[in-house]
């Protein structure tokens, strides 16, 4: 059975994930700012440190996969989303990557990206950019001259992680070391993160404003099942995919978007 690294394991997504996991018999190493094995706060350099040090003791240096789950939005001020959605992911990706590469077998990282970053309009790509360079102030400038500083820093976070995914899953240090990176995009799952969206006046309408052909929210355990098996061996030849599940928003709304056809 594998040892699995879980950020955001105390509520929503990441909770439904714990559950399979330990049930499946997964040592389970759980980082979030209240009931976890690892309680630290990823929305600051120095807790981002803390729970890398922590984990790796926890695991004695071996991992088997980790899970970036742990997540904000708005309300929560741009900067925090910032911090704990990009470099909560990004820092703790690199600082665990020795660990999974010296896993027994093939590693997995699942990254928890989403399906704003194809649905939210005006997203500037500069703070992307800005997020790649370590600078947070530049990217958080860029978010507050948006239409909404905290919904545009969700969405450039989200952005951010998935060119993540896509830029350094197919690099010797992580395919070429046996660490499959890829990434989940959900669309709404009922979670108090999303209720705390629609409770908030310009997040609930950009919420209310979703075509959901699945009919409804989704619910936290069906985004947990496909993490569960992108960090099984189903996994083993899948790099650098960001894979939705959003019961069809981004299909609907945006349905030519991707893939697109290129000329050389
Ligand atoms: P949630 O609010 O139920 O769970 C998020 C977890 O992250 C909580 O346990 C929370 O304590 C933890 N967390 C927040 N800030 C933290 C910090 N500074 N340090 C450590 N842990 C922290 O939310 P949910 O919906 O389960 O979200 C999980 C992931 O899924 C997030 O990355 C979110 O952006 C993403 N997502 C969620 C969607 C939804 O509709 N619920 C849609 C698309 C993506």
């Amino acid at each position: 059975m594998g040892t699995f690294v879980l950020t955001g394991a105390a509520s929503g997504i990441g909770a439904a994930t714990r559950q399979r996991l330990i049930e499946a018999d997964h040592t389970v190493i759980g980082i979030d700012l209240r009931d976890a094995e690892i309680v630290s706060d990823l929305g600051t350099a120095d807790g981002r440190a803390a729970a890398i040090d922590g984990a790796l003791k926890a695991c004695d240096g071996v991992l088997d996969g980790l899970v970036t789950c742990a997540g904000v939005s708005a309300p929560a001020s741009a900067d925090t989303i910032l911090g704990v959605n990009w470099f909560g992911t990004r820092d703790l990706c690199d600082g665990l990557r020795p660990a999974l590469a010296a896993s027994a077998g093939i590693a997995k990282v699942v990254a928890v990206s989403s399906n704003s970053t194809t649905l939210m309009p005006n997203l500037p790509e500069a703070a992307v950019d800005a997020l790649f360079a370590d600078d947070q102030p530049e990217a958080l400038r860029l978010a507050q001259e948006g239409w909404d500083a905290s919904s545009v820093a969700y969405g450039i976070s989200k952005t951010a992680v998935a060119r993540y995914v896509r830029r350094v899953s197919t690099t010797d240090p992580w395919a070429g070391a046996g660490i499959r990176l890829n990434a989940v995009a959900p669309g709404a799952i009922m979670t108090p993160l999303l209720q705390a969206g629609i409770d908030d006046p310009v997040q609930g309408q950009f919420i209310e404003a979703m075509a959901i052909p699945s009919g409804g929210f989704g619910q936290p355990d069906q985004i947990a099942q496909w993490i569960e098996f992108m960090l099984s061996d189903a996994a083993d030849f899948m790099v650098g995919s960001i894979v939705f599940v959003d019961g069809g928003t981004e299909a609907v709304h945006r349905p030519d978007a991707w893939p697109q056809t290129y000329s050389l």
